[in-house]
């Protein structure tokens, strides 16, 4: 996404640890354009969690250089990287002696907010997580359930409003489903605040379902960034295609959603006699719409049940590759 703002951009950095004999990031560079949504995914101790925190500097790189909104991060205070980047970290880590409301206000508190604007912000963040605030205000973390843990660990990342967030495997510890509804609010959250996040997961299904763009990571390097659809289509090296299941297409097509391989094409949309289907349907819920219009473009409807883009034959195909082509052509 070359048009966009870069509001992160890493340029060839490295960390190594005192005494480990090789680097836990090595020269990775990646851009993350402002207002968007990219996903560093890699197994376990492939560094993802050590680029995070070099980015609000609870790590100094070895080498190397980060940008945030393009000023060096080592030329900024500690106190204004608070209030421009939020974190979620890995094992949610609400302070347990402190209420849901007091854990929320940290970062206003130390921006020395006034007591009313941080009542009221703390509220209105209850309520976009969907924790009613006088249920929940008052609790301590230890009673809440996990994924109300999360939802309070997101609420108290956005809390100054930060144009950026880094969130690392926020939803990790969760069932299948608090995931799924998590997953789809923060989409909801992203898209109607533009904020850009850097989301840390190992989940495959999860980061193509967030992602605008991933970035596979492997012992500390980045092996490729790209869409979904690209890392499906044309995996850079073998690590990559065994990890996204290339060979598993059809699968990994029901986790992409449509409106990744969507056209901004209303008029077509308009024109179009093939069943619409919502934005949030998959690829492969596309290619059945595809293959029962007789493959002619399928309108995609967004929320409000506007006609915002079709998705055409190419475009599932180019998601699929070349086993796809084999199977049916048009
Ligand atoms: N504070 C530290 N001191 C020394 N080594 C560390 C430190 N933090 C991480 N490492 C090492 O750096 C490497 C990368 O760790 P990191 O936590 O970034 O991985 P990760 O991709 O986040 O893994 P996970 O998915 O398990 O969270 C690992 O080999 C780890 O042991
Ligand atoms: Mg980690």
């Amino acid at each position: 996404m070359t048009h966009l703002e870069p509001a992160i951009v890493l340029d060839r950095v490295s960390k190594t640890f005192p005494g480990a004999a090789r680097p836990a990031v090595s020269e990775c560079s990646l851009t993350v354009g402002a207002g968007e949504l990219v996903v560093l995914l890699g197994s376990s101790g492939s560094g993802k969690t050590t680029l995070l925190k070099m980015i609000n500097r609870l790590y100094e790189p070895t080498s190397g250089t980060i940008y945030v909104n393009g000023q060096d991060v080592r030329a900024v205070s500690a106190v204004e990287l608070r209030r421009r980047i939020g974190y979620v970290i890995q094992q949610v880590g609400l302070f347990p002696h402190q209420t849901v409301a007091q854990n929320i206000a940290t970062v206003p508190r130390i921006l020395g907010w006034d007591r009313k604007r941080i009542e009221e912000r703390c509220d209105f963040l209850l309520e976009l997580m969907q924790l009613p605030p006088e249920q929940f205000r008052d609790r301590r973390p230890r009673q809440l359930s996990g994924g109300q843990q999360q939802r309070v660990g997101i609420a108290r990342a956005l809390a100054a409003d930060p144009p950026i967030l880094l969130m690392d495997e926020p939803f990790g510890a969760l069932d299948a489903i608090t995931r799924e509804t998590l997953q789809d609010e923060l989409l909801r959250i992203q898209a109607q605040f533009q904020k850009t996040i850097l989301f840390v997961t190992h989940d495959v299904d999860e980061a193509l379902k967030l992602a605008d763009r991933i970035a596979v990571m492997k012992d500390g390097r980045i092996e490729q960034v790209g869409t979904a659809i690209e890392l499906l289509h044309r995996p850079a090296t073998p690590f990559v295609r065994q990890l996204l299941g290339a060979d598993d297409w059809l699968q990994r097509l029901s986790v992409v959603p449509v409106r990744r391989a969507m056209n901004a094409e209303p008029e077509v949309a308009a024109a179009s006699s093939a069943q619409p289907l919502p934005a949030e349907a998959s690829l492969r819920d596309a290619l059945e719409a595809l293959l029962r219009s007789d493959l002619k473009p399928v309108p995609i409807v967004d929320r409000r049940g506007r006609r915002v883009g079709v998705v055409r034959w190419e475009d599932v195909r180019a998601a699929a590759g070349d086993p796809f082509g084999q199977v049916v052509s048009p």
